[in-house]
Protein backbone atom coordinates (compact mmCIF):
# COMPACT_ATOMS: atom_id res chain seq x y z
CA UNK A 1 0.00 0.00 0.00
CA UNK A 2 1.12 3.25 -0.71
CA UNK A 3 2.06 5.52 2.18
CA UNK A 4 0.43 8.95 0.66
CA UNK A 5 -1.87 10.73 3.56
CA UNK A 6 -4.71 10.06 0.98
CA UNK A 7 -4.60 6.36 0.93
CA UNK A 8 -3.78 5.68 4.43
CA UNK A 9 -5.95 4.39 7.09
CA UNK A 10 -6.86 3.68 10.65
CA UNK A 11 -8.10 0.40 12.60
CA UNK A 12 -11.55 1.68 12.04
CA UNK A 13 -11.17 1.58 8.22
CA UNK A 14 -11.47 5.12 7.69
CA UNK A 15 -8.90 7.50 6.12
CA UNK A 16 -6.49 9.13 8.13
CA UNK A 17 -6.17 12.28 6.07
CA UNK A 18 -9.77 12.17 7.52
CA UNK A 19 -9.61 12.00 10.87
CA UNK A 20 -10.28 15.09 13.10
CA UNK A 21 -6.22 15.65 14.35
CA UNK A 22 -3.94 14.69 11.68
CA UNK A 23 -0.47 14.34 13.06
CA UNK A 24 1.87 17.30 11.87
CA UNK A 25 3.58 14.44 9.53
CA UNK A 26 0.07 13.83 7.90
CA UNK A 27 -0.45 17.67 7.52
CA UNK A 28 3.09 18.06 6.58
CA UNK A 29 2.85 15.66 3.60
CA UNK A 30 -0.70 16.75 2.47
CA UNK A 31 0.22 20.32 1.91
CA UNK A 32 3.59 18.91 0.02
CA UNK A 33 1.04 17.00 -2.07
CA UNK A 34 -1.43 20.19 -2.31
CA UNK A 35 1.54 22.30 -3.36
CA UNK A 36 3.08 19.80 -5.44
CA UNK A 37 -0.75 19.43 -6.89
CA UNK A 38 -0.88 23.44 -7.49
CA UNK A 39 2.73 23.37 -9.03
CA UNK A 40 1.60 21.21 -11.50
CA UNK A 41 -1.59 22.76 -12.63
CA UNK A 42 0.51 26.04 -12.76
CA UNK A 43 2.68 24.28 -15.37
CA UNK A 44 0.10 22.72 -17.26
CA UNK A 45 -1.46 26.57 -17.73
CA UNK A 46 1.63 27.66 -18.57
CA UNK A 47 1.28 26.11 -22.23
CA UNK A 48 -1.90 28.81 -22.37
CA UNK A 49 -0.17 31.92 -20.58
CA UNK A 50 2.62 32.35 -22.29
CA UNK A 51 2.64 32.18 -26.16
CA UNK A 52 5.87 31.76 -27.61
CA UNK A 53 8.72 29.87 -25.70
CA UNK A 54 11.88 30.00 -26.82
CA UNK A 55 15.43 28.40 -25.45
CA UNK A 56 18.97 29.84 -26.23
CA UNK A 57 21.71 27.35 -26.25
CA UNK A 58 25.47 26.76 -27.61
CA UNK A 59 27.64 24.34 -27.86
CA UNK A 60 29.88 26.14 -25.13
CA UNK A 61 30.27 28.83 -22.91
CA UNK A 62 31.45 32.02 -23.15
CA UNK A 63 30.65 32.74 -26.88
CA UNK A 64 27.61 35.40 -26.07
CA UNK A 65 24.62 33.02 -24.92
CA UNK A 66 23.19 35.19 -21.94
CA UNK A 67 23.81 38.68 -24.00
CA UNK A 68 21.85 37.06 -26.97
CA UNK A 69 19.06 35.98 -24.08
CA UNK A 70 18.93 39.12 -22.71
CA UNK A 71 19.33 41.23 -25.90
CA UNK A 72 16.16 38.77 -27.38
CA UNK A 73 14.02 39.91 -24.38
CA UNK A 74 14.89 43.45 -24.40
CA UNK A 75 14.33 43.72 -28.41
CA UNK A 76 10.95 42.00 -28.37
CA UNK A 77 9.74 44.02 -25.30
CA UNK A 78 10.83 47.15 -27.32
CA UNK A 79 8.37 46.06 -29.86
CA UNK A 80 5.22 45.94 -27.16
CA UNK A 81 5.38 42.23 -26.20
CA UNK A 82 5.51 40.97 -22.73
CA UNK A 83 8.29 39.28 -22.36
CA UNK A 84 10.19 37.09 -19.44
CA UNK A 85 13.69 36.02 -18.96
CA UNK A 86 14.58 32.90 -17.17
CA UNK A 87 17.88 32.46 -16.23
CA UNK A 88 18.10 28.65 -15.38
CA UNK A 89 21.90 29.21 -15.01
CA UNK A 90 22.08 27.87 -11.30
CA UNK A 91 26.05 27.96 -10.45
CA UNK A 92 26.99 31.00 -12.11
CA UNK A 93 23.73 33.00 -12.55
CA UNK A 94 24.36 36.21 -13.98
CA UNK A 95 21.39 38.00 -15.88
CA UNK A 96 20.31 39.90 -12.70
CA UNK A 97 24.02 41.92 -12.76
CA UNK A 98 23.71 42.20 -16.80
CA UNK A 99 20.33 43.91 -16.37
CA UNK A 100 21.35 46.36 -13.11
CA UNK A 101 18.89 44.23 -10.93
CA UNK A 102 21.36 42.16 -8.84
CA UNK A 103 20.50 43.95 -5.71
CA UNK A 104 16.43 43.03 -6.08
CA UNK A 105 14.03 41.34 -3.86
CA UNK A 106 11.69 39.22 -5.08
CA UNK A 107 8.17 39.06 -3.41
CA UNK A 108 6.79 36.44 -2.62
CA UNK A 109 2.78 35.34 -2.02
CA UNK A 110 0.85 32.53 -2.04
CA UNK A 111 3.83 30.29 -2.80
CA UNK A 112 4.37 32.03 -5.64
CA UNK A 113 7.83 33.96 -6.62
CA UNK A 114 7.18 37.73 -8.25
CA UNK A 115 9.71 38.28 -11.20
CA UNK A 116 11.89 41.29 -10.85
CA UNK A 117 10.91 43.85 -13.92
CA UNK A 118 13.76 44.97 -16.12
CA UNK A 119 14.06 47.36 -18.48
CA UNK A 120 11.02 47.73 -21.09
CA UNK A 121 9.39 45.48 -18.47
CA UNK A 122 10.88 42.01 -18.72
CA UNK A 123 9.84 40.00 -15.96
CA UNK A 124 13.42 38.55 -15.06
CA UNK A 125 13.67 35.11 -12.44
CA UNK A 126 17.13 34.35 -11.67
CA UNK A 127 18.90 31.79 -9.26
CA UNK A 128 20.91 34.82 -8.26
CA UNK A 129 17.99 36.54 -6.88
CA UNK A 130 17.22 33.59 -4.47
CA UNK A 131 21.29 32.63 -3.62
CA UNK A 132 22.85 35.33 -0.72
CA UNK A 133 26.01 35.72 -1.14
CA UNK A 134 26.41 35.85 -4.71
CA UNK A 135 30.16 35.19 -5.10
CA UNK A 136 30.06 32.53 -3.17
CA UNK A 137 29.67 29.42 -5.88
CA UNK A 138 26.17 26.98 -5.17
CA UNK A 139 27.16 23.36 -5.75
CA UNK A 140 24.14 21.38 -6.14
CA UNK A 141 23.92 17.73 -6.50
CA UNK A 142 22.00 16.93 -9.96
CA UNK A 143 18.48 15.43 -9.17
CA UNK A 144 18.59 18.47 -6.14
CA UNK A 145 19.59 20.74 -9.30
CA UNK A 146 16.94 19.14 -11.40
CA UNK A 147 14.46 19.84 -8.46
CA UNK A 148 15.08 23.29 -8.02
CA UNK A 149 14.74 23.69 -12.33
CA UNK A 150 11.04 22.25 -11.49
CA UNK A 151 10.41 24.47 -8.91
CA UNK A 152 11.49 27.42 -10.84
CA UNK A 153 9.31 26.55 -13.84
CA UNK A 154 6.05 26.21 -11.87
CA UNK A 155 6.41 28.07 -8.80
CA UNK A 156 6.88 31.49 -10.99
CA UNK A 157 3.73 34.62 -11.19
CA UNK A 158 4.75 35.31 -14.99
CA UNK A 159 0.89 36.26 -16.05
CA UNK A 160 0.17 36.16 -19.59
CA UNK A 161 3.28 36.55 -21.39
CA UNK A 162 4.00 36.95 -25.15
CA UNK A 163 7.45 35.42 -25.00
CA UNK A 164 9.43 33.91 -22.61
CA UNK A 165 13.16 33.40 -23.50
CA UNK A 166 15.26 30.89 -20.99
CA UNK A 167 19.20 31.20 -20.90
CA UNK A 168 21.10 28.07 -19.95
CA UNK A 169 24.79 27.27 -18.50
CA UNK A 170 27.26 26.55 -20.56
CA UNK A 171 28.14 22.79 -20.98
CA UNK A 172 26.04 20.81 -19.66
CA UNK A 173 23.10 19.27 -21.20
CA UNK A 174 21.12 18.30 -18.11
CA UNK A 175 18.95 21.91 -17.62
CA UNK A 176 17.78 22.34 -21.02
CA UNK A 177 16.25 18.07 -20.77
CA UNK A 178 14.65 19.12 -17.87
CA UNK A 179 13.32 22.18 -18.72
CA UNK A 180 12.06 20.55 -22.18
CA UNK A 181 10.57 18.12 -19.80
CA UNK A 182 8.58 20.05 -17.87
CA UNK A 183 8.09 23.18 -19.90
CA UNK A 184 4.84 23.20 -22.03
CA UNK A 185 4.65 24.51 -25.79
CA UNK A 186 8.40 25.15 -26.75
CA UNK A 187 8.87 27.03 -29.91
CA UNK A 188 11.95 26.09 -30.75
CA UNK A 189 15.81 26.58 -29.52
CA UNK A 190 17.86 29.79 -30.45
CA UNK A 191 21.46 28.51 -31.66
CA UNK A 192 24.40 30.62 -30.74
CA UNK A 193 27.99 30.34 -32.22
CA UNK A 194 31.11 32.58 -33.36
CA UNK A 195 32.11 33.68 -36.67
CA UNK A 196 35.16 30.96 -36.80
CA UNK A 197 34.79 28.17 -39.37
CA UNK A 198 35.03 25.36 -35.68
CA UNK A 199 31.70 26.77 -34.83
CA UNK A 200 30.31 24.64 -37.22
CA UNK A 201 31.51 21.84 -35.18
CA UNK A 202 29.70 23.20 -31.97
CA UNK A 203 26.31 24.20 -33.77
CA UNK A 204 26.22 20.93 -35.22
CA UNK A 205 26.56 19.69 -31.52
CA UNK A 206 23.88 21.64 -30.81
CA UNK A 207 21.39 21.03 -33.53
CA UNK A 208 21.98 17.19 -33.14
CA UNK A 209 20.91 18.20 -29.05
CA UNK A 210 17.50 19.56 -30.18
CA UNK A 211 17.01 17.13 -31.65
CA UNK A 212 17.03 14.53 -28.72
CA UNK A 213 14.88 16.99 -26.98
CA UNK A 214 12.16 17.32 -29.95
CA UNK A 215 12.53 20.97 -30.22
CA UNK A 216 12.57 22.92 -33.56
CA UNK A 217 15.47 24.76 -34.30
CA UNK A 218 14.49 28.23 -34.84
CA UNK A 219 18.09 29.19 -36.18
CA UNK A 220 21.49 30.62 -35.71
CA UNK A 221 22.92 34.05 -34.73
CA UNK A 222 26.62 34.74 -35.18
CA UNK A 223 28.19 36.63 -32.31
CA UNK A 224 31.02 38.64 -32.11
CA UNK A 225 30.79 39.08 -35.91
CA UNK A 226 32.81 41.84 -37.08
CA UNK A 227 34.15 45.39 -35.36
CA UNK A 228 31.92 48.35 -35.84
CA UNK A 229 33.95 51.02 -37.04
CA UNK A 230 32.79 54.66 -37.98
CA UNK A 231 34.77 58.08 -39.26
CA UNK A 232 33.85 60.68 -41.48
CA UNK A 233 35.35 61.94 -44.80
CA UNK A 234 34.26 64.30 -47.73
CA UNK A 235 31.28 63.93 -48.21
CA UNK A 236 30.64 61.02 -51.33
CA UNK A 237 34.09 59.80 -51.09
CA UNK A 238 35.94 56.56 -50.78
CA UNK A 239 37.97 55.88 -47.88
CA UNK A 240 41.04 53.80 -47.40
CA UNK A 241 41.34 51.47 -44.76
CA UNK A 242 44.11 49.19 -43.83
CA UNK A 243 42.18 45.61 -42.61
CA UNK A 244 43.36 42.83 -39.98
CA UNK A 245 46.59 41.43 -41.65
CA UNK A 246 47.04 44.56 -44.22
CA UNK A 247 43.94 43.97 -46.04
CA UNK A 248 43.01 47.00 -47.75
CA UNK A 249 39.37 48.13 -47.36
CA UNK A 250 37.68 50.62 -49.17
CA UNK A 251 34.27 52.41 -47.54
CA UNK A 252 31.79 55.09 -49.00
CA UNK A 253 31.26 58.70 -47.61
CA UNK A 254 27.73 59.41 -47.17
CA UNK A 255 26.53 63.15 -48.28
CA UNK A 256 27.39 64.23 -45.03
CA UNK A 257 30.80 62.62 -44.97
CA UNK A 258 29.96 60.03 -42.40
CA UNK A 259 31.06 56.41 -43.19
CA UNK A 260 30.80 53.42 -40.97
CA UNK A 261 31.57 49.44 -41.47
CA UNK A 262 31.46 46.33 -39.81
CA UNK A 263 35.33 44.99 -39.87
CA UNK A 264 35.33 41.23 -39.89
CA UNK A 265 38.08 40.39 -37.37
CA UNK A 266 37.99 36.53 -37.42
CA UNK A 267 37.35 34.67 -40.74
CA UNK A 268 33.38 35.50 -41.22
CA UNK A 269 30.27 33.10 -41.64
CA UNK A 270 30.88 29.99 -39.19
CA UNK A 271 27.36 31.03 -37.97
CA UNK A 272 26.08 31.19 -42.09
CA UNK A 273 28.11 27.49 -42.88
CA UNK A 274 26.69 26.57 -39.85
CA UNK A 275 22.96 26.99 -40.60
CA UNK A 276 23.46 26.29 -44.82
CA UNK A 277 25.37 23.07 -43.85
CA UNK A 278 23.14 21.89 -41.50
CA UNK A 279 19.95 23.09 -43.33
CA UNK A 280 18.68 25.34 -40.03
CA UNK A 281 17.54 28.88 -40.61
CA UNK A 282 19.99 31.66 -40.35
CA UNK A 283 18.85 34.70 -37.96
CA UNK A 284 21.65 37.05 -38.28
CA UNK A 285 24.76 38.39 -36.79
CA UNK A 286 25.73 40.76 -33.73
CA UNK A 287 28.63 42.76 -34.06
CA UNK A 288 32.02 42.96 -31.56
CA UNK A 289 30.90 45.57 -29.66
CA UNK A 290 32.99 46.69 -26.62
CA UNK A 291 29.74 48.26 -25.42
CA UNK A 292 28.35 45.17 -25.07
CA UNK A 293 31.09 43.97 -22.24
CA UNK A 294 30.60 47.78 -20.52
CA UNK A 295 26.75 47.50 -20.03
CA UNK A 296 27.17 43.89 -18.74
CA UNK A 297 29.37 44.95 -15.83
CA UNK A 298 27.08 48.66 -15.63
CA UNK A 299 24.41 46.53 -15.45
CA UNK A 300 22.70 48.70 -18.74
CA UNK A 301 22.06 46.63 -21.43
CA UNK A 302 23.77 47.95 -24.65
CA UNK A 303 20.01 48.15 -26.26
CA UNK A 304 19.02 50.47 -23.60
CA UNK A 305 21.93 52.44 -23.49
CA UNK A 306 22.01 52.43 -27.09
CA UNK A 307 18.68 51.98 -28.59
CA UNK A 308 19.78 53.26 -32.36
CA UNK A 309 23.12 51.40 -32.30
CA UNK A 310 24.50 48.95 -34.30
CA UNK A 311 24.30 46.36 -31.41
CA UNK A 312 20.45 47.32 -30.97
CA UNK A 313 19.82 47.09 -35.26
CA UNK A 314 21.17 44.03 -35.34
CA UNK A 315 19.02 42.60 -32.64
CA UNK A 316 16.42 43.86 -34.44
CA UNK A 317 16.92 42.23 -37.11
CA UNK A 318 17.29 39.07 -35.22
CA UNK A 319 14.06 38.75 -33.46
CA UNK A 320 12.25 39.74 -36.80
CA UNK A 321 13.63 36.65 -38.11
CA UNK A 322 12.58 34.84 -35.47
CA UNK A 323 8.97 36.29 -34.97
CA UNK A 324 8.76 35.31 -38.94
CA UNK A 325 9.64 31.87 -38.19
CA UNK A 326 7.25 31.59 -35.23
CA UNK A 327 4.78 33.00 -37.40
CA UNK A 328 5.66 30.11 -39.78
CA UNK A 329 6.87 32.14 -42.65
CA UNK A 330 9.30 30.50 -44.72
CA UNK A 331 12.86 30.57 -44.22
CA UNK A 332 13.18 32.52 -47.43
CA UNK A 333 11.43 35.75 -46.25
CA UNK A 334 14.57 35.95 -43.67
CA UNK A 335 16.75 38.69 -44.04
CA UNK A 336 20.57 38.68 -43.74
CA UNK A 337 22.65 41.14 -42.55
N1 LIG B 1 28.96 40.79 -29.39
C1 LIG B 1 29.77 40.95 -28.35
N2 LIG B 1 30.73 41.90 -28.34
C2 LIG B 1 31.57 42.05 -27.31
N3 LIG B 1 31.52 41.30 -26.20
C3 LIG B 1 30.58 40.34 -26.13
C4 LIG B 1 29.65 40.11 -27.18
N4 LIG B 1 28.84 39.08 -26.82
C5 LIG B 1 29.22 38.70 -25.59
N5 LIG B 1 30.27 39.45 -25.17
C6 LIG B 1 30.99 39.34 -23.89
O1 LIG B 1 31.51 38.02 -23.81
C7 LIG B 1 31.40 37.53 -22.49
C8 LIG B 1 30.59 36.22 -22.51
O2 LIG B 1 29.26 36.51 -22.88
P1 LIG B 1 28.02 35.77 -22.21
O3 LIG B 1 26.80 36.32 -22.86
O4 LIG B 1 28.10 35.81 -20.74
O5 LIG B 1 28.31 34.29 -22.76
P2 LIG B 1 27.70 32.87 -22.32
O6 LIG B 1 26.37 33.14 -21.68
O7 LIG B 1 27.59 32.10 -23.60
O8 LIG B 1 28.68 32.26 -21.38
C9 LIG B 1 30.74 38.63 -21.66
O9 LIG B 1 31.73 39.36 -21.01
C10 LIG B 1 30.04 39.49 -22.69
O10 LIG B 1 29.92 40.83 -22.29
MG1 LIG C 1 25.64 32.68 -19.74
Amino acid sequence: MSDSPISQHNQSGAPKSLEKNPSNEQKTQMEQAYRELQRKMRIAKLGEDIKHKILVLSGKGGVGKSTVATGLAISLAIKGMKVGLMDIDITGPNIPKMLGLDNTDLTVENEQIYPAIGPHGVKVISMAFLIEDPDKPVIWRGPIKLGAIQQFIGDVAWGKLDALIVDFPPGTSDEPLTVSQHLPGIDGVVIVTTPQEVALLDSRKSINFAKTLSVPVLGVVENMSGYSIKGKGSPNSIVSLIGPEGTPIECKCDEEGNWSMILDLFKKGGGLLAANELEVPYLGSLPFDPGIVRGGDDGVHRIVAEPDGDTAKAFDIIVENILNSLDGDSTNTLKII
